[in-house]
């Protein structure tokens, strides 16, 4: 279902017909001149419009979501838009899904990130810090979805692993004490802090974006027209591995890193890996500078 095409569909298919897929608001890249107020209220209308031009809503099954994009670049989801969609779902008898792979599980300092936005989906999808490491993903909902299937109708070879789930257990345990999920609030103070210290300097960053330890730099070639650099995140990417440090790019157009270190990372070991970071963005503006 993903729409990220060229990094992960370019040659598979056939794919399922029927997904309508609706733009999301990235506030970055609004037209320049509108209000971040006013471009919400367009993507709003653009989504209430979907059910009168492109499809029935009677027919909708799921509308699917992440609350903060992953793959996408770590954009929030303006709240206004996400809570629209709860409220046309519940209009509409749709089922919600939120996609939480990514952002779930404390990633975002609240065990879900759909606290951040007081909605609760119909769905739940998790998987990633589920189980700190053990392979293991869910599908979480309401009693009367998730018994509708008659017995024995969803299965699975590796379907409720015991190590898996036994690590789940202990890592749900863990990851819902108020005090980790302080933690990873920290944890994202403190490289927002390291990422704003190096936009102040390096106008390579375009913006610097997340909630709690989601964090992620976007890199454009120009600040003004937000000209996307994918070749310069790759050279990153390439300079901190060489230092010790992998860092991974996400963004629809490849231009961002993303910071999402495990919420058990010291202060010290954040700063030594910001500092790799640091070195880094110094190399790819040097050659920058050396190109001009
Ligand atoms: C938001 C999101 N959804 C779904 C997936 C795929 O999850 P799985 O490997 O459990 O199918 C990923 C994987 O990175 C993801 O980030």
């Amino acid at each position: 279902m993903t729409s990220k095409y060229s990094l992960f569909k370019k040659g598979f298919g056939p794919f399922p017909s029927e997904i309508v897929r609706l733009p999301f608001p990235n506030p970055y890249r609004r037209p320049a001149g509108l209000s971040e107020a006013d471009f919400v209220d367009y993507a709003i209308q653009q989504l209430e419009n979907a059910f009168v031009a492109q499809i029935d809503p009677e027919v909708v099954a799921a509308i699917v979501i992440e609350p903060i994009q992953g793959e996408g670049g770590f954009i929030p989801t303006p709240p206004r838009f996400l809570q629209r969609i709860r409220e046309l779902c519940t209009q509409h008898g749709i089922v919600m899904v939120a996609d939480e792979i990514q952002c779930g599980f404390g990633r975002t300092g609240k065990l879900f990130a759909c606290e951040h936005y007081d909605i609760v989906p119909d769905l739940l999808t998790t998987a990633k810090s589920l189980a700190a490491g053990m392979p293991l993903a869910a599908v979480t909902g309401r009693a009367e979805i998730m018994d509708a299937p008659h017995p024995g109708g969803l299965g699975g070879t590796y379907s409720g692993n015991p190590l898996a789930c036994a690590a789940a257990i202990e890592a749900i345990d863990m990851i819902r004490q108020p005090e980790f999920l302080a933690r990873a609030t920290a944890i994202g103070e403190r490289l927002r802090q390291h990422l704003e210290e190096f936009q102040s300097h390096h106008p390579l960053i375009g913006d610097v974006r997340g909630v709690g330890a989601m964090m992620a730099m976007e890199l454009v070639r120009d600040r003004q027209a937000k000209t996307p650099a994918p070749d310069e995140v790759a050279r990153i990417t390439q300079e901190t591995l060489k230092r010790g440090l992998i860092t991974i790019r996400a963004g629809l157009y490849s231009n961002c890193v993303r910071f999402l270190p495990p919420l058990n990372i010291t202060d010290a070991q954040i700063d030594e890996g910001m500092a790799i970071v640091a070195e880094a963005l110094h190399v790819i503006s040097a050659e920058q500078t050396a190109a001009r």
